[in-house]
C-alpha cells in the first residue's frame, strides 16, 4: 500500500479504526473523515504511530447532513489529487425514528446517503486514479429485509434494527449498482460483512436496543478480526479486478435475493440521487481496462 491514498469514514472507533491502522502499517496514507475533534485527533495520533513518516490527514463532517457530506467531499477532492481507495464505513443504529435537518431518517441518511454522496463527490478523483477501489461496509443484517420505495424514510412502523438492516441492504445495492455503472472505469466497488464485532456500535442507540446489543457483544469477534475483510479488499491483489461482489471472511459471499435485485439497485440509485440533489447519470471516461463484474 506504499504510496496509496486511502479515504475512510468511521475510523475514530471500532472496525474502521483498526482497518485504518492496519492500512497505515502497510504503508498507505490515510485521509480520515470524522465528526468529533477529540476522537479524530486521537485517531490521527494512533495512525502516526502505525504508519510513521507519512502525512495522514483528517477532515471533519457530520455524515448525517447532506451539506456536510457534500462539503467534505469537495474539501477532500480539493486536497487530494488522487484517491486509490475509498472506504465508506461510518454507520450507526438508532433506537427511535429521528429526522435530520434535511428531513431524512437518520439511519438512511448516515448509513446510506453519506456513502452515496461521498462516493459521488470523489468520483473524478477515483476515476483519475484508476485502478482504484470503493468499499462499502455493509452487514449480514441486510438479511430478511426488502426496500419499500414508498417509505424510504421509514415513517411507518419504525423498528431500529429493521431500519438498520435496510440501510445495510442499501450499501450492498449501492456497491453493485456502482460496479455496473462504473464498469470499465478501472474503479471496482464491493461491499462486505465484517462479522458481529465488539465495538462501540449500538452503545448510543438507546433503551432496550443498546442493552440487547451490549449483551450480544459477549459473543462478538474483536475489531481486529472484524477489520480483516476491509483490509483485504483495500489491499489484496486477488480482488483487484472483482467488482459488484459481497464479501465475508475475505471471500466472495452470496447476499440475499433482495440484495441482488438489479431493478431495486437502479431505482435506489435514482431515488437517492434525487433526495441528495445530485445528477444520477455521471459516466466514467471511456477506455480504461475492464473489471470483472460479478
Ligand atoms: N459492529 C458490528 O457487529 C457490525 C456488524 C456489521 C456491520 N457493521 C458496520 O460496521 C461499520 C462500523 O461500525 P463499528 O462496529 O466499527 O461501530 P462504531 O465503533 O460505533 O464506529 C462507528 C463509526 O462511525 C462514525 N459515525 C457514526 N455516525 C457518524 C456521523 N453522523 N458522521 C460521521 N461519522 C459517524 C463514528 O464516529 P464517532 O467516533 O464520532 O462516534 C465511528 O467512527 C458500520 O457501518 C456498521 O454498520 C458493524
Amino acid at each position: 500500500m506504499r504510496g496509496k491514498v486511502v479515504v475512510i469514514t468511521g475510523a475514530t472507533s471500532g472496525i474502521g479504526q483498526v482497518a485504518a491502522e492496519k492500512l497505515a502499517a502497510l504503508g498507505a496514507r490515510l485521509v480520515l473523515v470524522a465528526r468529533d475533534k477529540t476522537r479524530g485527533e486521537a485517531a490521527l495520533a494512533r495512525l502516526r504511530e502505525a504508519g510513521a513518516g507519512v502525512a495522514h490527514s483528517i477532515h471533519y463532517a457530520d455524515l448525517s447532513r447532506l451539506s456536510e457530506m457534500k462539503r467534505v467531499a469537495q474539501e477532500i477532492a480539493g486536497a487530494e489529487p488522487r484517491i486509490d481507495v475509498l472506504i465508506n464505513n461510518a454507520g450507526a443504529l438508532f433506537g427511535t425514528r429521528q429526522l435530520t435537518a434535511d428531513g431524512l431518517e437518520f439511519t438512511f441518511a448516515t448509513n446510506h446517503v453519506a456513502y452515496f454522496v461521498l462516493t459521488d463527490g470523489l468520483r473524478a478523483r477515483l476515476w483519475a486514479s484508476a485502478p482504484a477501489r470503493v468499499i462499502n461496509t455493509a452487514s449480514d443484517a441486510h438479511k430478511g429485509n426488502k426496500l419499500d420505495f414508498s417509505d424510504l424514510q421509514s415513517a411507518n412502523n419504525y423498528s431500529g434494527f429493521k431500519v438498520y438492516g435496510r440501510s445495510k441492504l442499501c450499501n450492498i445495492l449501492h456497491a453493485r449498482e456502482l460496479a455496473r455503472r462504473w464498469a470499465g472505469s478501472g474503479v471496482t466497488s464491493n461491499s462486505l460483512h465484517p462479522g458481529f464485532v465488539a465495538t462501540r456500535f449500538g452503545d448510543e442507540s438507546g433503551g432496550l436496543l443498546s442493552f440487547g446489543v451490549r449483551m450480544a457483544k459477549n459473543f462478538a469477534i474483536s475489531p481486529e478480526k472484524g477489520a480483516e475483510t476491509i483490509v483485504y479488499l483495500a489491499s489484496s491483489d486477488e480482488v483487484k479486478k472483482i467488482s459488484g461482489s459481497y464479501f465475508y471472511k475475505c471471500r466472495v459471499a452470496t447476499p440475499t435475493r433482495e440484495a441482488q435485485d438489479e431493478d431495486a439497485a437502479k431505482r435506489l440509485w435514482i431515488e437517492t440521487a434525487k433526495l441528495a440533489g445530485i445528477p444520477a447519470d455521471a459516466k466514467p471516461p471511456e477506455g480504461r481496462s475492464g473489471d470483472r463484474v460479478i
